[in-house]
């Protein structure tokens, strides 16, 4: 067997829209029962972007994929592989990735989505990571893009307050240095809580002879206060595997931490309990909202151009989700 390859990050990029919708934006044009004192408040966000028409998770993601490509100082005909995690694609067929990869011009190299929510960069990055360790691809692009706020009911102040659209990508490239970059991936998932963030598919599932037929689920529904509990503890739990993970540099050795960017309280309650220093974790919530699979890649994209991070510091990545799913990353930047 060949030898294993190191997995490095060579360059990141994102792409949010123009459209940016503060808060009073739900109360004042959509008469929502809300307020931005409520809103900022209960979960740090004070606005969030939203897709103009024409602009898609294909469109944010080629754009952010762009941006990773010059960022690499790499032409989109040495990528060997994309890999797009989204909940919003354009079509459900054919994949985002394969419409990314017309966008670019890429060669005729393999181009598929992963769906697991907002742990789904993490997902796409792992699969990229194994291509590239294995030498089957040497440059990937792996892509979070999405269009949440396509799939809003703005009648729902549970819900709708929370999410933006845009994209994040990055590009890995494989090095004979096996520890560079990518160190480890976790990846879980656990399907008996489906129920507690749902989002519309554009497909009505055959009902089974017989049956009545289900009404159709036409926006994204979620659970918020069990959502909330569920994302604490877990990235709690990831935050102390973390520690496990980098046994030989231990939690000090990680310089940021970039969690998925869903609710302030989320965040400091997971980092009251683990310790783990607020000075090292990177937060834009505030200004994007959840962006889903775009928060994670377009938060480490703002951490490197802001010089929050820098190449050499190693970063922890943390995500939580639809499915449920939940994931982390620790890379070497
Ligand atoms: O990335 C995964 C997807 N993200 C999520 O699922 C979000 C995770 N959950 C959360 O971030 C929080 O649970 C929320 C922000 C959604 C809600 O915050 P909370 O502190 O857990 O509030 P709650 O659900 O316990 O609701 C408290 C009250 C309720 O009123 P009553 O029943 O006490 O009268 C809600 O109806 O707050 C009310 N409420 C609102 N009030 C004003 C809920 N949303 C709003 C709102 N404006 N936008």
């Amino acid at each position: 067997m060949s030898q294993m390859l190191g997995v490095a990050l060579r360059g990141t990029g994102s792409c949010l829209p123009a459209r940016v919708v503060p808060n009073d934006e739900f109360t004042d044009a959509l008469n929502l029962d809300t307020s931005d004192e409520w809103i900022r408040s209960r979960t740090g966000i004070r606005a969030r972007r939203f897709a103009s028409l024409g602009e898609t998770s294909a469109t944010l993601g080629s754009a952010a994929a762009r941006t990773a490509l010059e960022s690499a100082s790499l032409p989109a005909t040495d990528i060997d592989l994309i890999v797009c995690a989204t909940v919003t694609p354009d079509l459900m067929c054919p994949s985002t990735a394969a419409l990314i990869q017309a966008s670019l011009g890429c060669r005729h190299i393999p181009a598929f989505d992963v769906s697991a929510a907002c742990s789904g960069f993490l997902y796409a990055l792992s699969i990229a990571s194994q291509f590239i360790r294995t030498g089957s691809a040497k440059h990937a692009l792996v892509v979070g893009a999405e269009v949440l706020t396509r799939a809003l009911d703005f009648t729902d102040r549970n819900s709708c307050i929370l999410f933006g659209d845009g994209a994040g990508a990055v590009v890995l490239t494989g090095t004979p240095v096996l520890n560079a970059g990518v160190r480890t991936i976790r990846l879980y998932s656990d399907g008996t809580r489906q129920e507690l963030i749902q989002v519309p598919s554009k497909v009505t599932p055959n009902p089974a002879p017989g049956a009545p037929l289900q009404p159709r689920l036409e926006f994204i529904r979620i659970v918020g206060r069990e959502v909330f509990r569920f994302a604490v503890s877990r990235m709690i739990e990831l935050i102390e595997l973390a520690e496990v993970d980098c046994r030989e540099l231990g939690l000090s050795g990680i310089d940021v931490l970039i969690p998925h960017q869903v609710n302030q309280r989320i965040i400091d309650a997971a980092l009251e309990s683990t310790g783990f220093p607020p000075e090292k974790v990177v937060v834009n919530l505030d200004r994007y909202g959840n962006t889903s699979a775009a928060s994670v890649p377009i938060a480490l994209d703002e951490a490197l151009r802001t010089g929050r991070c820098k190449p050499g510091d190693t970063v922890l990545l943390v995500a939580f989700g639809g499915g449920l799913t939940w994931s982390s990353a620790i890379i070497t930047l």
